[in-house]
């Protein structure tokens, strides 16, 4: 059955956004740096916010919000994952959970094996939570890349006491085998780490690739490990605060018991009504949805990148809305975000920010109209011939 894509809503409604893409820079600017996308909001996510907004319910978030419930269902149903409800626990954002769960179980200076290129904040957070940020980067193949499982071993046998996963991985787009997570899993309780596995771009894996959730590969991935999302990419929800940590079994559950009790608390009413609505089953076919139109836009950036900058390199993401563009070879310094900025006013992600190997590249947003990725593209490539 073919699905009809999401169409992105137009650059002049856009504009009236507030959020951080649109507000930035000012209106000459093309955004596609920080991980917002252009969609109107799923349909029962605007019905759930326009009530609350209509009956003034800008109160706090209730004890027993239905958090746990409803991402338990969408779980097994998106992501063929079954939870133990009592596993579930909530907060405001996913780094927040990373940050309070390294809390519990890292003593200060420990080192938290994270692997790199990698989402700029994983690095601020492990020193947040009081570790030291133990940098083990990918190991890059033909094809893609694939965690070092001999190099984070050794870390873990030089005493590295956590590892902070990205899964799938921001930059690169990167799903991590089961076996690969099953091995690192392995690691860890051999050398009595634990794994805390971001997972907040899972929902968004495309097909015919399969994820497969850290805490679903192996009885000792469960044993060592928790995982932290959200909707808020899938979604565009990153405003409203609500994220979901998960115990690995009974024994993490108890850690996560002993969380300041605020953690729960600052989770925001509009973030637990609006991931209700995104985790319940009506919201499926806007995801389908979404997909497709995520679908086209990469294969859009792969053929407008063979046209017309020839020279950059760029794998195929497996999942999400993130393209990481490898442009070295055009010599626009180390931090060729910052050139094209300047030049054609189209505002991409550092590459540097990632960590050294992000010199020389970009992070793009694909979440934005085609009419948009072209224009952007375009405008880059001018740079090329001027
Ligand atoms: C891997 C990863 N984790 C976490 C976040 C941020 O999530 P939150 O706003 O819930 O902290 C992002 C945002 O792009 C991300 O890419």
């Amino acid at each position: 059955m073919s699905v009809t894509p999401l169409q992105a809503l137009p650059l002049e409604v856009l504009r009236q956004r507030s959020s951080t893409k649109w507000r930035k820079y000012g209106d000459d600017v093309l955004p596609f740096f920080v991980a917002e996308t252009d969609y109107p909001l799923a349909p029962a996510i605007t019905r759930a916010l326009t009530r609350a907004v209509e009956l003034g319910d800008t109160g706090y978030t209730p004890p027993a919000p239905g958090i746990r419930e409803s991402f338990v269902g969408f779980a097994a149903r998106r992501l063929g994952w079954t939870i133990d409800p009592s596993h579930v626990f909530w907060t405001a954002d996913v780094m927040m959970g990373v940050v309070e769960i390294l809390r519990l179980v890292i003593e200060p200076g420990d080192r938290v094996v994270v692997m790199t290129p990698v989402y700029p904040p994983f690095f601020d957070t492990v020193e947040e939570a009081g570790g030291v940020v133990e940098r083990v980067p990918l190991a890059r193949s033909d094809s893609g890349w694939e965690i070092d499982l001999p190099a984070v071993e050794s870390s873990l046998a030089s005493g590295a006491t956590a590892v902070l996963l990205c899964h799938p991985h921001n930059p690169t787009g990167t799903v991590h085998p089961p076996e690969t997570l099953a091995a690192l899993a392995e690691l860890a309780e051999r050398h009595g780490a634990v794994v805390v596995s971001d997972e907040i771009h899972a929902p968004l894996t495309h097909a015919p690739v399969a994820f497969t959730p850290f805490l679903a590969v192996s009885d000792a991935a469960r044993r060592v490990g928790y995982a932290v999302t959200s909707t808020s990419k899938t979604f565009n929800l990153a405003g409203l605060k609500c994220a979901v940590m998960v115990a690995g079994g009974d024994r993490q559950a108890d850690v996560l018991r002993r969380l300041p009790w605020e953690v729960e608390w600052r989770t925001g009413l509009f973030g637990a009504l609006a991931h209700i609505a995104a985790c319940a089953p009506e919201s499926d076919d806007w995801v389908d949805s979404l997909l497709e139109a995520l679908r086209l836009n990469l294969d859009l950036l792969a053929e407008l990148l063979a046209d017309h900058l020839p020279e950059a390199r760029f794998v195929m993401p497996e999942a999400g809305y993130l393209a990481w563009v490898d442009l070295r070879a055009y010599g626009w310094g180390d931090d060729p975000a910052q050139t094209i900025l300047e030049s054609t006013k189209v505002a991409f992600h550092h590459g540097p920010f990632f960590g050294s190997e992000g010199v020389g590249h970009v992070r793009i947003n694909i979440g934005c109209s085609p009419a948009m990725l072209r224009e952007a593209i375009l405008r880059v490539s001018d740079m090329v011939r001027s």
